[in-house]
């Protein structure tokens, strides 16, 4: 039984117009994985992904990295099954590793108020990494509540409720292999 009106309808009926075609987005995740694997030669690299938006992003981006890499996992919510960010970051899941002496690279699908990124950085530099930096595949600058250093970024998004490649909207349209924009009828019902 679906759960609610928009799970009965197919991606296609659900996405208004793809922002950001899939082909697009993996021409873009190379470029990015080859600069930072320029930035970090000769050095081991630590990422951190944020869940769960992170993971389809992390998994396309460190195929192409040419540096030795490892992964850990944190999972945080600030939106619940809201579609405005409520400024209030819980951990749901901590590292299972220490930081101290690592270079880490944070890696987010979307940066938004700011406001997880920056609670996030602050929790994970008291944890004296050698080094902190943040890649995201997608930043929306006219959401920004929090100023927030940006080291990698992907694409510049408008403001638009965006779905797919690991976001979501009510836990739906993660696997969708394009960034689209999610129609409007959907989460204004
Ligand atoms: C999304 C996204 C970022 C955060 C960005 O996560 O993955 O972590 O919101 O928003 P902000 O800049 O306004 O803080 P969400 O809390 O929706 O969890 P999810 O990744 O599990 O969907």
């Amino acid at each position: 039984m679906p759960r609610c009106q928009y799970e009965t309808m197919s991606t296609n009926q659900s996405v208004a117009d793809v922002l950001i075609p899939q082909e697009q987005i993996r021409r873009r995740t190379s470029e990015l994985a080859q600069e930072i694997s320029r930035d970090y030669e000769s050095q081991d690299l630590h990422l951190i992904c944020v869940l769960k938006g992170g993971v389809v992003f992390l998994v396309d981006l460190m195929r192409e990295l040419s540096v030795p890499v490892s992964v850990d996992f944190m999972a945080t919510s600030s939106y619940g099954a809201a579609t405005e960010s409520s400024g209030v970051v819980r951990i749901l899941k901590d590292l299972d590793n220490p930081i101290a002496g690592r270079n880490v690279l944070i890696v987010e699908d979307i940066i938004d108020t700011g406001h997880t990124l920056d609670y996030l950085s602050r929790i994970l530099r008291q944890r004296d990494p050698a080094s902190l930096r943040i890649c995201t595949l997608l930043n929306k600058p006219e959401r920004r509540e929090v100023d927030i250093p940006i080291d990698y970024v992907g694409f510049n998004i408008p403001n638009k409720f965006v779905v797919g490649y690991g976001l979501d909207f009510g836990e739906l349209y993660r696997n969708l292999p394009f960034v689209g924009v999610l129609k409007a009828e959907l989460y204004q019902s």
